[in-house]
């Protein structure tokens, strides 16, 4: 069984995570931490654009990469629909385990869990290069990853879990998700698995499935990481409402500068 890299189902992506109550949180909360001057960010893996766009409408410029050219394709969709330019919203295929833009941002952020789809130390060491290389002087980085919590991983998977029903306009269909949780392959990576069931009008039952890996990374584990990479975290939330970093806070988040 080899490693699996993160690929959504494009057009599924946002009416999937349309009713994510954390989905609601973090980008407002990682806007409200900016200075209110205009900055320059890059959105490490944009995907549909989803934090970009705001940012962007909020007055930022921002460059978003991602390598996939569907998940692109929406966002430069949702981006012209709202009247944005290029300037604004800049965006750009490429690999974050190698990306180089020539130019450096204020920020540079990774969201949603996006940074544990990179599940060894080597791929987790090529983005923060990615990151630091794109960052000025005083730039910052913003990781927001998700606590482990230890009841779960007591269990070697989880089946069915967080069931949700959603519909695709695009292609007129509800569909049925639940995800799988089941160890992978290597130490702190879990095997993912959404699969996703669908009726077509003549009552044929549709199945699709997308799976990949994703590691679970501690806070320390996080502060080595981001160190040996030449980054320090200047500060750790745990949740949206801007608390500390607790052992039962749902969240790792991030803010790092550079140097140790
Ligand atoms: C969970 S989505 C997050 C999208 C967006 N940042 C958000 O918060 O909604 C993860 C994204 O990472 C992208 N991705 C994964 N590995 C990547 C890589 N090596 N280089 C660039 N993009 C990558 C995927 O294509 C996908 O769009």
């Amino acid at each position: 069984m080899s490693s699996k890299r993160y690929k959504a189902i494009a057009e599924y992506y946002d009416p999937e995570n349309a009713h994510h109550a954390m989905l609601e949180q973090d980008v407002p909360f990682f806007m409200g931490q900016l200075p209110k001057r205009r900055q320059s960010i890059l959105e490490m893996a944009v995907g549909t654009g989803r934090a970009a766009i705001p940012l962007a409408q909020a007055g930022h410029r921002v460059v978003g990469v991602d390598y996939a050219a569907d998940m692109l394709a929406i966002a430069r969709r949702k981006r012209d629909a709202v009247g944005l330019s290029d300037r604004q919203l800049s965006l750009i295929k490429g690999d974050l385990l190698k990306l180089d833009l020539g130019r450096r941002f204020d920020w540079a952020c990774i969201l949603f869990n996006t940074f544990l789809a990179f599940t060894t130390i080597e791929q987790q060491d090529a983005v923060l290069q990615s990151a630091i290389r794109h960052l000025k002087p005083r730039g910052r980085l913003w990781i927001d990853i998700f606590q482990p919590d230890f009841k779960l991983l007591a269990r070697s998977s989880l089946a069915k879990v967080d069931p949700v029903a959603f519909y695709v306009p695009p292609c007129d269909r509800t569909v049925m998700k639940t995800i799988d949780v089941r160890r992978g392959i290597t130490p702190q990576v879990q095997r993912v698995t959404f699969h996703y069931v669908w009726f077509d009008e003549k009552g044929h039952e549709h199945r699709e499935r997308t799976e990949f890996d994703m590691a679970y990374v501690f806070p320390r584990e996080l502060e080595l990481l981001v160190e040996r990479n030449g980054l320090r975290i200047e500060h750790l939330f745990g949740n949206y409402d801007g608390s500390p970093l607790w052992p039962e806070s749902p969240r790792i988040i991030a803010r790092c500068c550079r140097g140790r």
